[in-house]
């Protein structure tokens, strides 16, 4: 095999961010090269040239060295006080508003007259599914009628090998160590060593491939989303989530795409929305217009009720919240 020159190590780095915001610090580009060299081998092909070429115009290539490429370690309940977060403080809240808006008489039998506000969440980067099932279940714990609501969970990663494992809802016996026995006993029924998640808290979540180089929700309020039969959707983001999870995602992009898509997050959340990051993805470094809360010892970043013009980073979000379509 030849030599990897620093020249090309580089247009691959940019290749890569340029498609899929995916950036290398000094310590994960021995893996890039480990990933790299793999791929050449399945192509036979010896020379770095020859293999940026072919992923320059090959579209299934590329994908398969994403695929190589990303991390796509996650587990239920991964930072707990999250999901307690949910559990205890905004589900509540979020059913309380829906209700005052919407004047459904919570109590009375037939709900069918009333038309439905779903609560609807987006899992971003949402790997094999766990978090995006670890979501339904401390919504429906902490909803007191879930009979009023129905709950639409978007669950969407760049990996479609990730989303069909999420998309069987089966979950080995090593994924399930973190879940609470109650939990286990009301949303999954064990098979074998493995457990599969309950039907009607899988059908709540919808899983969907799509690239978060594409979420541009300014133009239309829409973007194109892949379901895993291959069939392209356009969904509406704009103003559209009560919650939005983006964990342990944006880590692994370059500065301006963070900050890029901190913008974009902040317009897909409805008034007074929420949004949760990773442990390392604490957005003081980033200019944004969201209110930091803290729920015990967990932070969650809150798109205002109403935007007033005071704050530097607040004006921009006014100014693009009027191209609402
Ligand atoms: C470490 S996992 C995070 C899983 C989960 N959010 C959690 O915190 O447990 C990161 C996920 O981000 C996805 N990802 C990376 N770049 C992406 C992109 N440009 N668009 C969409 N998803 C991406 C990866 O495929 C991977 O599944």
């Amino acid at each position: 095999m030849h030599s990897l020159s620093a020249q090309m190590l580089d247009s691959f780095q940019r290749l890569i961010c340029e498609r899929c915001l995916m950036s290398f610090t000094q310590s994960r580009l021995g893996k890039l090269k480990t990933h790299l060299r793999h791929r050449m081998g399945v192509n036979e092909l010896s020379s770095y040239e020859d293999y940026y070429r072919l992923l320059k115009k090959d579209e299934n290539e590329f994908n398969a060295l994403i695929e190589d490429i990303a991390t796509k370690e996650t587990y239920f309940f991964r930072i707990p006080g999250q999901f307690h977060a949910i559990r205890e403080y905004l589900s509540p809240m979020i059913e309380k508003r829906l209700l005052d808006n919407s004047k459904i008489p919570p109590l009375q039998g037939d709900t069918n007259k009333f038309k439905k506000t779903p609560i609807r969440i987006w899992s971003i980067g949402c790997s094999t599914g766990e978090e995006a099932c670890t979501i339904a279940m401390a919504i429906m714990e902490g909803i007191k009628y879930p009979h009023v609501h129905d709950v639409e969970i978007l669950a969407s990663d760049i990996s479609r090998q990730a989303l069909n494992k999420a998309s069987t809802g089966f979950y080995e016996a090593s994924s399930l160590k973190k879940i609470p026995a109650c939990y286990k006993t009301r949303y999954m029924k064990m098979i074998g060593d493995g457990a599969v998640i309950a039907d009607d808290l899988l059908r709540k979540i919808s899983f969907r491939i799509f690239n978060l180089r594409n979420l541009d929700p300014i133009r239309d309020g829409t973007c194109l989303f892949t379901r895993l039969d291959g069939t392209v959707e356009k969904l509406a983001v704009f103003e559209r989530f009560d919650i939005i999870f983006c964990r342990n995602v944006m880590i692994y992009f370059d500065f301006p795409s963070q900050q890029r898509l901190v913008d974009s997050l902040y317009e897909c959340l409805k008034p007074g929305g929420y949004l949760f990051t990773g442990d390392a993805e604490i957005l003081h470094i980033y200019k944004h217009g969201f209110e930091n809360i803290r729920y015990k010892e967990t932070n969650i970043y809150k798109k205002p009720e109403t935007i007033n013009f005071s704050g530097k980073g607040k004006e921009i979000w006014t100014i693009k919240s009027c191209l609402k379509p």
